[in-house]
C-alpha cells in the first residue's frame, strides 16, 4: 500500500533508511514516497479504465510542484480552488484543458485569469457566480464552459468539518434551484453549462453516499434531458478515504465496481478530483523527541514539530499513526506534542506510543494529503523541507524556510516621532 517499510528493524522510505534522511536534512521532515504516489494514482486509473475518466487529482491536497508535475507526466489533470492554485497548475505544466476549478468563492481577478488561461471549466456553486462569470467572459469576449455543482443532499459519514454534500452545507445547488439556474441560463450568451458536479465530503470510506448521490444525479439528468438540456460531463469528486487508523476503506477496484454501473448509465464523460488518495499515504512527517516530560498525571513527547506543521490532529482529532525509525522497544502511554502555545497542539493524544529517548526519532505516517498544504508559519515557526525518494535517491521538493521568509513581506514603520 505505501513505500514505508521496516527492513531489519529500520524505518525505509522505498530504499533509503528514513533515520538517514533525518539526519541528513534535519527536523520537522515532510517526506514522499515516489512510487506510493504513482501507484494510487494509476490504481484509480487501471480501476475505471473502462470509462477513461480524467483524473483531476486534488491540488490543495498537496500542492507542492514536483507533486503536480509528477502527476501530470502521468496524464492526471487538475482540481483547482483558487488563483494560486491555478499558477501552481500551470508551472506544473498541466494543460489548461484538464483543469477544473471549484469553491464557493472565485473572486473576478481569479475567474477572469481563469478563462484567460482556458481552463476545462468552473464548477459553478451559486446563482450570482455564474452571472459574475457571465458577466466576465462577455467583458473577455470568449465563451466559457461551467459545470454546476450540485448538493445532493447525503450523508457521507465523516467529520462534520469535511462534509460537503449536506443540503445545511455552503457547497454546491439543490437540484430544486439548479434545474432553474440551468433553464435560465440558457439566456447567457457566453456560458454553456455542459456538466455537473458533485463532491460530498473527504475521508469516506464506503461507497454508499456515492451510490445515493449518484442515483439522485441521474435522476435529475433525466429530468434535464426532457428539458432538452444536453450535458458532457459528470465530475463525481474526490472524498475517497485512506487508512489512517482502523478504517477499511474501499479498494479503487471496489469503488469503482460499485459506482461504474451507474457512471456508465450516464453516458457522460467522467471526471474524478481525488487528493487525499493519491497523496495521503505517500508522505509522512519526521520529527526529532526533544524532551520527555514526566508530569504528574501524563507522559508528554515533546517534539520538534507540531500543529503548524500538521494541524489535521487539532482540527479534526484526526487519527495518525506514530512509528518509531527504529522498531522494538515497546510502548507506553504518552501525548505527542509540539513546541506552539496552545493545548490543542497535539499530533497525538493519550495513545500508546513507541518508547523513545531524546534525541530519538518518529515518523507521523499518512501525512502526505493536507500535511505540508495547511501548514503555517504559527509562532514564527519555519515551514518544514519536503523530500521527495525515488528508490535510492532523494531530492528536495521545497527548501526549509529561513527566517528572513518570515519577515519578507513586512514593513517596520517609523510611528513614533
Ligand atoms: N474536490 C473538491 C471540490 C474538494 O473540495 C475536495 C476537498 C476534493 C475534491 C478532494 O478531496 P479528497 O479526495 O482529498 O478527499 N483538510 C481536510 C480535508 C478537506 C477536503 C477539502 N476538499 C483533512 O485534512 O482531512
Amino acid at each position: 500500500m505505501h513505500e514505508f517499510k521496516y527492513k531489519n528493524r529500520d524505518l525505509y522510505c522505498e530504499n533509503i533508511k528514513v533515520e538517514d534522511l533525518a539526519r541528513r536534512f534535519g527536523t520537522p521532515l515532510y517526506i514522499y514516497s515516489y512510487h506510493t504516489l504513482i501507484s494510487h494514482f494509476t490504481k484509480l486509473r487501471d480501476a475505471f479504465k473502462s470509462i477513461n475518466p480524467l483524473i483531476c487529482y486534488s491540488v490543495k491536497a498537496n500542492s507542492n510542484l514536483t507533486i503536480l508535475k509528477a502527476l501530470v507526466d502521468k496524464g492526471a489533470g487538475l482540481d483547482i480552488v483558487s488563483g494560486g492554485e491555478l499558477f501552481r497548475a500551470l508551472k506544473a505544466g498541466c494543460l489548461p484543458r484538464k483543469i477544473v476549478y471549484a469553491s464557493v468563492g472565485k473572486t473576478t481577478f481569479e475567474i477572469e485569469e481563469a478563462i484567460k488561461a482556458g481552463i476545462l471549466f468552473f464548477n459553478v456553486e451559486s446563482y450570482p457566480e455564474l452571472e459574475n462569470i457571465q458577466h466576465i467572459a462577455k467583458r473577455l469576449r470568449k465563451a466559457v464552459n461551467v459545470s454546476l455543482r450540485i448538493n445532493p443532499d447525503v450523508e457521507p459519514k465523516t467529520h462534520k468539518y469535511i462534509t460537503t454534500g449536506k443540503i445545511t452545507n455552503k457547497f454546491g445547488i439543490d437540484f430544486k434551484s439548479a434545474k432553474e439556474i440551468i433553464l435560465l441560463a440558457r439566456a447567457f450568451s457566453y456560458l454553456k453549462i455542459t456538466g455537473l458536479h458533485i463532491h460530498i465530503g473527504s475521508q469516506i470510506t464506503t461507497s454508499t453516499p456515492y451510490v445515493a448521490a449518484l442515483k439522485k444525479v441521474i435522476a435529475f439528468i433525466e429530468v434535464l434531458k426532457k428539458e432538452g438540456v444536453v450535458l458532457e460531463y459528470l465530475n463525481i469528486g474526490g472524498g475517497l478515504g485512506i487508512i489512517y487508523d482502523k478504517e477499511t476503506p474501499q479498494t479503487a477496484q471496489r469503488f469503482a465496481a460499485k459506482v461504474l454501473p451507474l457512471l456508465k448509465k450516464t453516458g457522460l464523460k467522467i471526471i474524478m478530483e481525488p487528493g487525499r488518495f493519491i497523496v495521503g499515504n505517500s508522505g509522512i512527517l519526521v520529527a526529532k523527541v526533544l524532551y520527555i516530560k514526566n508530569t504528574p498525571k501524563k507522559k508528554f513527547i515533546i517534539v520538534d514539530t507540531g500543529m503548524n506543521d500538521l494541524i489535521r490532529p487539532a482540527l479534526y482529532e484526526a487519527y495518525h499513526n506514530i512509528l518509531p525509525l527504529t522498531k522494538a522497544k515497546g510502548e507506553e502511554l504518552a501525548d505527542m506534542v509540539g513546541p506552539i502555545c496552545e493545548s490543542g497542539d497535539f499530533i497525538a493524544k493519550g495513545r500508546n506510543l513507541p518508547k523513545v529517548k531524546e534525541g530519538e526519532y518518529l515518523a507521523v505516517m499518512g501525512a502526505g494529503a493536507y500535511g505540508f498544504s495547511m501548514s503555517s508559519n504559527y509562532n514564527s515557526r519555519r515551514r518544514a523541507e519536503e523530500v521527495m525518494v525515488l528508490k535510492d535517491k532523494v531530492s528536495v521538493i521545497r527548501k526549509r524556510e529561513v527566517y528572513q521568509d518570515l519577515v519578507r513581506n513586512e514593513a517596520i514603520l517609523k510611528l513614533s516621532k
